[in-house]
């Protein structure tokens, strides 16, 4: 079937050396349908169904300040697999500031680098100055898809088929959700929290299968902080207090300079899922933005994530005049982020603490099925030095400790990996990891996917995509079960 494209976006931005602007970071701005893409090697698996969705980073206008990667407007491409076909399609999230900004013709916000002053308009973000690009994460909730904001934003739902934005989730609190929101495939629950620069600082939600909010609880905290990512058991939910967050004093002029507070520990608050007291476990100090799962363990919760050795990073030497600081705030060989196990003894408040692997590492998938629970198998992603950018992967056999890698060519580099479970599969790493990959040598993209048993053999398809994507952040897989009438909403994807 032919490629169909949609009508162009309006767009301001103008040619630009920046780093995150060129190479693998040029933003995409035109959106296509393409049923049955070609294959250019091996064969799309006949148990493979599902949808692979990937949240990408693609500003369309001049920046008014200085571009942060971050600040980028939201765009997902997915990827339908079923019956040994597959089929792709990319959309902007028409988020409130997208459409403000296509009326206006050009920028309206600043963004994380720059000054407050240059927002024309309120904004959104714990920063309260950013435009809600909902360009963070991307998850299935209910039926639809969810993207989210990495500073707290309003949340968007989309069409996980036709990625159509449907609007702001309705149960969004006035500060908005983080980018992690956390879904429970066994239950369908989601949890989520937020943070603030305003008193209780931070606040827990529960929302149902049902797509109802159950709980919105505030969480007392000393200040304003700048936790990432939470992570659940089947009982409790595990919020974080790290030591890194704004420079109260800048913040107090209204600058906002993140840095390591020294002598504070890490603290972690373990609540039940349903609301209720916190109780709060201190920790080795260190800055975690992902944590890979939890579960409990007899009168101890195993929490699991990427500590980050250097959670300040100096500037880095090696970067384009002015871009040493943001691009070493990018880079995770300047955090050194390894996979590491804390364990919070629920009967004498004790946390023990073990470093996994030595690798530096980061952005972690799981079997969604063992979300909560105790499970086996890691897959991480192999940094590109200097840069946000993923070079490979490393499959982390937690019982045994072994460990298997796939690394991609030079010049090559991949999303984020999510696991998608074989059709019928009863081991937990039976299935495929799904990747879109950019490919600076060809300037094209392609999806790939390993077999998740041995990723050493690397792809065992290949797809190739009708353009080369922007680079962004997070992706998701939601297998048929967890999108009500797959079959014949799927059937969409091939009209
Ligand atoms: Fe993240």
């Amino acid at each position: 079937m032919p490629l169909r494209r949609q009508s162009p976006v309006l767009t301001t931005l103008r040619e630009t050396n920046h780093p995150y602007l060129t190479g693998a970071w040029t933003p995409l701005h035109e959106e296509v349908d393409l049923p049955d893409p070609e294959v250019i090697e091996g064969r799309i698996p006949e148990d493979l169904e599902g949808v692979y969705l990937r949240n990408t980073e693609n500003p369309v206008h001049q920046p008014l300040g200085r571009y942060h990667p971050f600040d980028g407007d939201g765009m997902i491409h997915r990827m339908v697999f079923r019956g040994g076909r597959a089929s792709y399609a990319n959309r902007f999230v028409r988020t409130r500031g997208f459409q403000a900004e296509q009326e206006a013709g050009g920028a309206l916000w600043g963004g994380l680098a720059d000054p407050v002053q240059l927002a024309k308009r309120p904004g959104f973000g714990a920063h309260g100055a950013l435009k809600d690009s909902s360009s963070t994460d991307i998850l299935v909730h209910a039926g639809t898809a969810l993207s989210t904001f990495y500073q707290c934003g309003e949340g968007y739902r989309l069409d996980p088929i036709t990625l159509e934005t449907l609007g702001v989730e309705a149960w969004t609190p006035i500060d908005g959700i983080s980018a992690h929101p956390k879904v429970d495939e066994r239950t369908g629950e989601l949890m989520f929290f937020n943070y603030s620069k305003h008193a209780p600082y931070l606040h827990y939600g529960l929302v149902g299968a049902d797509n109802r909010l159950k709980v919105l609880q505030a969480i007392d905290l000393p200040g304003p902080r700048l936790p990432h990512d939470m992570a659940f058991t089947e009982r409790f939910v595990i919020l974080n207090d790290l030591p890194v967050f704004w420079d109260a004093d800048l913040l107090a002029r209204g600058v906002h300079a993140v840095r390591l507070h020294e002598g504070l520990p890490s603290r972690f608050a373990i609540l039940p899922r349903e609301g209720g007291t916190p109780r709060w476990f201190e920790a080795a100090p260190t800055y975690v933005l992902h944590w890979l799962n939890a579960y409990e363990d007899g009168d101890e919760v195993v929490l699991d994530g990427y500590f980050q050795d250097e959670p300040m990073p100096q500037p880095r030497a090696d970067a384009p005049p002015g871009f040493g600081h943001m691009m070493a705030y990018l880079d995770e060989m300047s955090f050194r982020p390894h996979l590491h196990r804390w364990r919070f003894n629920l009967r004498d408040g004790s946390t023990r603490e073990e470093r996994l692997d030595p690798r530096i590492m980061e952005f972690g998938m799981i079997n969604g099925r063992h979300a909560g629970l105790p499970y086996r198998y890691a897959y991480s992603t192999l940094p590109e030095p200097g840069w946000f950018l993923f070079n490979g992967f490393v499959k982390s056999d937690l019982e045994t400790g072994a460990t298997t890698e796939y690394r991609l060519p030079p010049g090559v580099f991949a999303s984020e990996a999510p696991f998608a479970p074989r059709r019928d599969a009863t081991a937990e790493d039976d299935g495929y990891l799904v990747s879109f990959l950019i490919d600076e040598n060809r300037q094209a993209s392609e999806c790939i996917l390993l077999d998740a048993r041995k990723i050493e053999d690397g792809p065992v398809c290949r797809i190739a995509l009708p353009h080369k994507i922007s680079s962004g952040t997070h992706a998701v897989w939601a297998g048929p079960e967890r999108i009500p009438d797959f079959s014949s909403r799927a059937s969409a994807a091939w009209e």
